[in-house]
């Protein structure tokens, strides 16, 4: 059995009759960078729910540091160590960053050390600690919600979309910080739109086109690539 700390084997998923992953295997290794790149309604969300938790395996399995986890809640995998920052982000609008922060964690002096962490790594955030969510700009809201996934120290980040309706400025100020992220010890499995920046972040990365993995290489590899758009898109 392998020893990366996700794999997923032959993983499908359905919404209704809809096959929305067709059997999908990858795995990411501990603190490495992988990309999840391919065009909308590729499944890359979908997936990322799958390994969360938040929509179910029809078949295949998902394992994190070799336990198999696909029937597990998903309470269980945070506390595992799985972290996940969701397209669109979801912070809550009405509590403050701090407050933010702190509903993440699991106790408060624990999460207060923890949301200092947090503001080292987004500085940004720690001038707009007392500012409430929906007062904040959109790549304040993001790394907002990257911090509140880190919050309980993840082995794995889930990071969908992080660049949705960010600037190229602020694209490359999020994407980033996914190398400090790695470097601290944590894996970041990384669906983006972006994708010569998120290979540019990133050591690996799987094409994904219609629920399938089409091909899976080195992110400088792929972006080496004579035809970039043509590979994604299986050409
Ligand atoms: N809640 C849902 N109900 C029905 N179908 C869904 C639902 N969510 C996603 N799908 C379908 O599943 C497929 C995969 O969608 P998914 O959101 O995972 O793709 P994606 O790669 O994340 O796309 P995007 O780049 O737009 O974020 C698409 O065909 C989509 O229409
Ligand atoms: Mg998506």
């Amino acid at each position: 059995m392998s020893t990366a700390l996700l794999v997923l084997d032959n993983v499908v998923a359905r919404y209704g009759q809809i096959e929305a992953l067709g059997g999908i295997t990858l795995e990411v290794g501990a603190a490495e960078a992988v990309a999840l790149v391919g065009a909308n309604g590729a499944g890359k969300s979908t997936l990322m729910k799958c390994c969360m938790g938040l929509h179910p395996c029809a078949s295949g399995a998902v394992r994190f540091q070799g336990e198999d986890v696909t029937r597990r809640p998903i309470f269980a995998r945070a506390v595992m160590g799985i972290g996940y920052s969701p397209e669109g982000r979801r912070i809550f609008p009405g509590l403050t960053v701090h407050e933010n922060l702190l509903v993440a964690s699991r106790d408060r002096d624990g999460g207060r050390a923890r949301a200092a962490d947090i503001y080292d790594i987004f500085p940004g955030l720690r001038i707009k600690a007392a500012a409430l969510g929906w007062a904040l700009s959109g790549g304040q809201q993001q790394m907002l919600s990257i911090g509140r996934a880190l919050m309980l120290r993840p082995r794995l980040l889930l990071l969908d979309e992080p660049s949705l309706g960010l600037s190229p400025l602020l694209t490359a100020e999020v994407l980033n910080r996914v190398k400090d992220i790695t470097a601290a010890g944590t894996a970041v499995l990384l669906a983006e739109q972006n994708v010569h920046k998120a290979l540019s972040v990133s050591q690996r990365a799987y094409v994904i086109q219609l629920g399938r993995v089409t091909r899976a290489s080195t992110s400088a590899e792929l972006l080496a690539s004579r035809d970039l758009a043509g590979a994604l898109l299986g050409m």
